[in-house]
């Protein structure tokens, strides 16, 4: 068990291992724009991994590729439908662009 907070509104939610990012934000009832369903194929649920980035699953082939085609990306990059939470520390992720509410 991991608890989340997804800033910048600092909301918080409790993620069993093996949540996607992506699922516990949208159980958080945070909006996060995800066209593809979580393919690692559209790229709209691009999020940065502020804390606890050693909680969350490594970043695999599909998602490398996909997150060298965005504008922005940084080394808390991660895309919210591929990393999963491991469950072993708290993680804080930061929204961008639409679903940030900014
Ligand atoms: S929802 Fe499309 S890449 Fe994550």
């Amino acid at each position: 068990m991991s608890l989340i907070t997804i800033m910048p509104s600092g909301k918080t939610i409790e993620a069993v291992e093996g949540t996607t990012l992506l699922a516990a934000i949208l159980a958080a009832e945070v909006d996060l724009t995800h066209n593809c369903e979580g393919n690692a194929q559209c790229g709209t649920c691009h999020i940065f991994v502020h804390e606890g980035r050693k909680g969350v699953s490594k970043v695999a082939r599909e998602e490398n590729e996909k997150l060298d085609s965005i504008v922005g990306v940084g080394s808390k990059s991660r895309l919210a439908c591929q990393a999963k939470v491991l469950g072993t520390e708290n993680i804080k992720v930061e929204l961008l662009g639409f679903g940030s509410g900014l």
